[in-house]
């Protein structure tokens, strides 16, 4: 096992009518508030009202960003920091999902930065400050509400790119299961796909006994694998909703990859191709995981056999090793098929013409992944597995 040290300060407030808090736990954090949303669940669903009112309840005072799309962009952070100067915000609360969230975040970092905010996605500066921002969650998927990182897309090149620091962990995430029920079936297994896979981005490690955080992604993943398709068919419960939303938070507020040195490979590699034909995260990493599996599985079999029997059931008599693992990953396949998504390029009408460029962009700043690096040839090798 790795030394590490743990820390995350976010405060989880889950459960039901849990939002009606956000004016109480916003008022610890400022007064001039920056409100982040997207394109109009929040206001179809009625939290965007219940928000409002309880901010103003409270006395706070609040400016609007919305209109947050999948996949954020530089513009709308750019235009929400010139927003913040003018307003004098003090503080930041986003209301909806990963992008929303990524955004304000980008902001919240941005406003006391001098320089061009991009110069963080390229390690050219070091984010040493940043405005408190509070969340309620809207979709359980990337775990922004408590994580310590944000994507963002810089339009110009399609550069879809993460900066970390613990200055952005959100100090507070709203989290209340029933405002998840809304969501459409495609948007449920996406979220779910990218929880599973931050989970096995975190299992597929070369950092040997780690027997306990194996043991709690194998819980976290299995609990994924059999309350999505229940959610599926009954999106309105409540309790199905609330095991994937918990489980969604505790795969990447990095509890789990305590010791453990974690891939990240299949995320950056996805990364490429949500930026040039925006798609959606989870989508991308149906199709890019299972490829990736298959391309890095002889870098450390054991670990591959592990998942297959513990976690998708394979039976250890079912042959070899090699047999034991495209098993795994066979069913892993059949899972996400099942769950309503793709799992090859071809299926979403993405052809081979931007491989070369796309593994070039994920290799730029070095070779991706931990459990075997991976050079621009190996990344395009995985694009084609994927085709
Ligand atoms: O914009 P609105 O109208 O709110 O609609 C959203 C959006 O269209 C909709 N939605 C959200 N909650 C809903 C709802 N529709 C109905 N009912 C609800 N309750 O869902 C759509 C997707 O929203 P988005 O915020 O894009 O989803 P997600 O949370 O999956 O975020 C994806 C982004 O997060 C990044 C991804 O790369 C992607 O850009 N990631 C961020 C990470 C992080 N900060 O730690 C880690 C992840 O690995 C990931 O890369
Ligand atoms: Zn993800």
């Amino acid at each position: 096992m790795e030394n590490f040290t743990y820390y995350n300060p976010a405060r989880i407030i889950f459960g039901r009518d849990t939002e009606a808090q956000v004016g109480r736990e916003m008022k610890k954090l400022g007064s001039r508030v920056l409100l982040v949303y997207g394109g109009g669940s929040i206001k179809r669903s009625g939290l965007y009202d219940t928000v409002v009112r309880s901010l103003t309840n409270e006395g706070l005072s609040y400016v609007e960003l919305p209109g947050v799309q999948p996949n954020p962009r530089l513009g709308l952070v750019q235009e929400g920091v010139r927003l913040c100067r003018e307003h004098q915000v003090d503080a930041i609360l986003a209301v909806g999902g990963g992008s929303t969230i990524d955004t304000a975040k980008t902001v919240a970092f941005g406003v006391p930065y001098e320089g061009d905010v991009w110069d963080f996605f390229e390690a050219k500066a070091e984010i040493r400050e940043a405005l408190p921002i509070g969340v309620v969650l809207t979709i359980p998927a990337a775990g922004s509400e408590s994580s310590d990182s944000c994507v963002i897309t810089k339009e110009e090149g399609l550069l879809k790119r993460a900066a970390a620091s613990e200055h952005m962990i959100p100090r507070f995430a709203i989290m209340n299961p029933a405002f998840t029920c809304t969501l459409p079936a495609y948007q449920t297994a996406c979220g779910a796909t990218d929880i599973l896979a931050h989970l096995m981005e975190r299992y597929f490690t070369q950092t040997t006994h780690v027997d306990f955080t194996d043991r709690l992604l194998e819980a976290a993943m299995r609990t994924i694998i059999n309350y999505t398709p229940m959610a599926l068919e009954n999106p309105e419960n409540y309790d199905i909703r609330a095991e994937i939303m918990w489980a969604g938070t505790v795969a990447h507020n990095n509890l789990l990859n305590t010791g453990r040195i974690s891939d990240w490979g299949s995320h950056g590699i996805e990364h490429e191709l949500s930026a040039l034909y925006d798609i959606a995260h989870g989508a991308g990493l149906a199709i890019v995981f299972p490829a990736w599996m298959k391309y890095v599985c002889h870098a450390g079999m054991p670990r591959f056999v592990q998942f297959a029997v513990r976690v998708f059931g394979v039976d250890l008599a079912f042959g070899e090793p090699e047999q034991i693992v495209t098993q795994g990953i066979r069913r892993l396949e059949s899972y996400l098929q099942s769950i309503g998504l793709p799992i090859r390029l071809s299926e979403i009408g993405i052809d081979e013409s931007h491989f070369a460029e796309m593994a070039e962009k994920a290799t730029k700043s070095g070779p991706m992944g931990r459990f075997l690096p991976l050079y621009a040839q190996d990344v395009e090798s995985i694009y084609r597995l994927a085709l």
